[in-house]
């Protein structure tokens, strides 16, 4: 907006297209000999004095020329006698804006191609041509509908942001409080009962502080990744590890996981069995989100985590859960989304796992495919590029 005012402000005298003019005294044929040789040329400005006193425009000149006997009566006569005496003339103080408005508001057949500039002392300056002038007004004008259109996304884009970042704060210290009340509370209720030498249920309290404090941990681990991403920090380490020993580990995680629930767990491992050379900390951390959303998101039936070596790693959770409705897919990966009504959720989380796994996944070159039906059960599906030759069999 500022922009346009300085532009629309901007003074003629800085929009001037030539200086040249010709005397009233020259002849029109003289003249209709340079409009025949520059077709380009549509004006030129008469000046006597050093002041301006008309203006011979191509149109005019050729087509009387063309009349018959034109040449004849015009072609020896000063070209005073056949131009136009009234061109718009302005000051070169005066502003684009202005001097548009001048130009329109003149009838249509006075409108000249060229308007004249003069100083002070009303002596002409040069020549503005109108052509000019509204092409740098319509390009103007485009340039500043384009970058208010790109403010006006910005804004729209920066509100967004700011919505989900206060949702987001709001979600996290809402998720942070419950572990946090959990691990004081019990902590304070054991050193009551301790005082009182109370024991009989400090096994239960035990438990109860450890999952708070996991909980706690995970949630934190979770921002702090996803932070860590974000800034571009998060590096991939390879090693050498065994495949399988890294899916057992995931699956003794999970039986914690699953506490009371009626879920079996069954491990898939690929025989024979792989020794890979890959980020072993962030391929466990892949397998461990997705097959905690299925423990998290299935009431009873089987969870499948599986491997598949190929010229690719093919890692593989399915489960029996509660499913993902078509509509809800696309927005399975975004960060701090959840799929449940935040008031009548019934599982809890930060909904950032999903997030951080298809981070790590693209991290590692690969990647990450769903396919869910609502009511039955979901499947993830990951890729991982692999380098055949950094792949060692293990002895059998
Ligand atoms: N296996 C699954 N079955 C059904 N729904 C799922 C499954 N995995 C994820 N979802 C849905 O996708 C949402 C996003 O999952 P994500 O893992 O990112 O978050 P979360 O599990 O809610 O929280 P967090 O993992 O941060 O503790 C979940 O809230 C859930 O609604
Ligand atoms: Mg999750």
């Amino acid at each position: 907006m500022i922009e346009r005012s300085v532009k629309d402000n901007l003074p003629v005298r800085e929009l001037i297209t030539g200086s040249e003019s010709i005397s009233p005294d020259t002849r029109v044929s003289i003249l209709a000999e340079r409009f025949y040789n520059e077709p380009n040329l549509d004006s030129l400005p008469l000046v006597k004095n050093g002041h301006p006193c008309g203006l011979a425009s191509r149109g005019k000149i050729l087509t009387t020329l063309a009349i018959r006997f034109g040449f004849a009566l015009y072609g020896r006569k000063p070209i005073s006698v056949i131009a136009d005496t009234t061109p718009l003339v302005v000051h070169t103080d005066d502003t684009l804006n202005e001097v548009l408005g001048q130009a329109m508001a003149r009838s249509f057949n006075d409108i000249y191609d060229a308007i004249l500039v003069v100083d002070d002392e009303d002596k002409y300056v040069g020549w503005l041509s109108v052509k000019r002038l509204v092409i740098e007004q319509g390009n103007f004008l485009a340039k500043s509908i384009v970058q208010r259109e790109l403010a006006i996304s910005k804004a729209v884009e920066i509100e967004k942001l700011d919505k989900m970042k206060t949702s987001f704060m709001a979600h996290v210290t809402h998720e942070l409080r419950s572990p946090i009340t959990a691990i004081v509370g019990f902590a304070e209720l054991m050193q009551m009962r301790f005082a009182r030498q109370q024991l009989e249920d400090f096994p239960k309290y035990l438990s109860l502080l450890s999952s708070s404090s996991q909980n706690l941990r995970s949630i934190v681990n979770n921002i702090l990744d996803l932070s860590k991403i974000e800034a571009g920090r998060m590096e991939v380490f390879n090693e050498d590890f065994s495949l399988c020993e890294l899916l057992s580990e995931v699956l003794e995680t999970c039986k914690m996981l699953v506490g009371e629930k009626p879920l079996s767990i069954e491990v898939d491992c690929p025989d024979p069995p792989a020794t890979l050379y890959g980020d072993r900390i962030k391929i466990h951390q892949i397998l461990l989100n997705l097959a905690s959303n299925a423990i998290k998101y299935s009431d009873r039936g089987i969870i499948v985590i599986s491997a598949k070596m190929t010229d690719e790693l093919q890692l593989t959770v399915k489960d029996t859960g509660i499913g993902i409705k078509k509509t809800d897919l696309q927005r399975l990966f975004s960060a701090f989304d959840q799929l449940e009504d935040a008031k009548t959720r019934r599982h809890e989380g930060t909904g950032l796992g999903l997030n951080i796994t298809k981070q790590l996944v693209q991290l590692l070159g690969g990647r990450i495919n769903v396919e869910s039906t609502f009511g039955v059960g979901s499947r993830f599906d990951v890729i991982i590029p692999q380098n055949i030759q950094n792949i060692v069999q293990e002895a059998s």
